[in-house]
């Protein structure tokens, strides 16, 4: 049976604000359970979804009154996050509910979204009311943004879905690396400025992070699989701007999952800025590529030159580790002759005065 495990990393050490997690965390197991027999009852999925949409309004007020009460200095965003939650999400989440009649597929749309954003949410927004937050880069030399970029990725994978990522790739091109789940997400700022992300998740990882937060061996990717990844990515990302406080007044205006044929096309179009893979340590890769970021600018060296990936081949991570150590051959003969032509040209500039 699914069940969504309560487990200590969510405490955040506020006694009522954990107790309240945990009781939103078993009635959303109620309403799980009630999901996974075919002989549900709709008036009882009705009255599931009713206290859970109550109960986490009651906790969002308590929750930011225990914010304001200590001075909380990102109460704003916080509160923002809160109310996105309560007046967008939740209605829509309703609506269809209403709409399809309590249907299984709508219970689940429902509880997929819900478990998504309260393990996310718990894990990094709750986290940070007590001091427990990720690195702030800012001012930050372009030099010193892919550094910055790879640190606060493994960090946030280790934070909320403890994965020992390593990257493995900065030069990553849309190689296959099993079966895959891509979602893009398009934020945009003021001044027309854009910033489009691709996450891309090995399908197996993916199964492995739902699994442990559903304390199952969840076999195969289902509707509740993808809008539970589809949270965390969010969430994920969310994270990601706060540690960028120049990309983080950009609002997400769009998002939509890829197929592997949409990923080629957009790799085949336009090269990312920064595209990097990483792997964690045996349970599966993923993905992230980012373009036209005017902040996060990925000065990735020699990115440009690769434009096209190469066939799909059961060999590909071997060549994109080659492919790396090959286009870091290159850099650093390009450096040297660069250095060469320069000191020459002091020489002979100096021999002329
Ligand atoms: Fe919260």
């Amino acid at each position: 049976m699914n069940q969504v495990v309560w487990k200590d990393s969510y405490k955040i050490g506020v006694d009522f604000i954990d107790k309240e997690h945990q009781v939103l965390f078993s009635r959303v197991n109620k309403l799980l359970k009630l999901s996974q027999n075919e002989e549900k009852n709709e008036w009882v999925c009705r009255e599931g979804v009713k206290y859970i949409k109550h109960h986490t309004e009651e906790h969002f007020e308590h929750e930011e009154a225990y914010m304001q009460s200590v001075n909380y200095s990102d109460y704003e965003i916080h509160k923002r996050l809160h109310d996105n939650f309560r007046f967008v999400t939740l209605p829509a989440l309703e609506e269809e509910l209403e709409r399809t009649e309590y249907s299984m597929e709508s219970i689940r749309h429902f509880l997929g979204v819900c478990i998504g954003w309260v393990v996310s949410h718990t894990k990094t927004e709750d986290q940070a009311i007590v001091g427990k937050t990720s690195n702030k880069w800012a001012d930050i030399p372009p030099e010193e943004e892919k550094a910055a970029l790879e640190a606060t990725i493994i960090q946030l994978a280790k934070e909320m879905f403890q994965l020992d990522a390593k990257m493995i790739s900065e030069q990553y091109a849309g190689e296959d690396f099993g079966k895959m789940i891509c979602s893009r997400f398009i934020y945009r700022g003021g001044n027309k400025a854009k910033w489009e992300v691709t996450l891309i998740f090995e399908e197996c990882l993916l199964l492995k992070v739902i699994s442990s937060i559903l304390n199952a061996d969840y076999p195969r990717v289902d509707d509740m699989v993808l809008n539970v990844s589809r949270y965390l990515s969010r969430q994920f990302l969310e994270k990601l701007r706060e540690s960028f406080p120049a990309i983080d007044l950009m609002e997400l205006e769009k998002e939509c999952l890829l197929t592997r044929e949409q990923l080629l096309n957009a790799f085949a179009r336009e090269q990312p800025s920064c595209s990097l893979l990483f792997s964690t340590g045996g349970s599966g890769y993923f993905a992230f590529c980012a373009s036209s970021a005017d902040s996060i600018r990925g000065n990735l060296p020699l990115r440009s030159t690769i434009r096209t990936p190469w066939p799909l081949s059961g060999n590909s991570l071997r060549r994109i580790r080659r492919r790396g150590r090959k286009e870091g051959r290159r850099f650093w003969w390009w450096m040297t002759l660069n250095l060469c032509a320069a000191g020459w040209f002091s020489c002979w500039k100096g021999n002329m005065i």
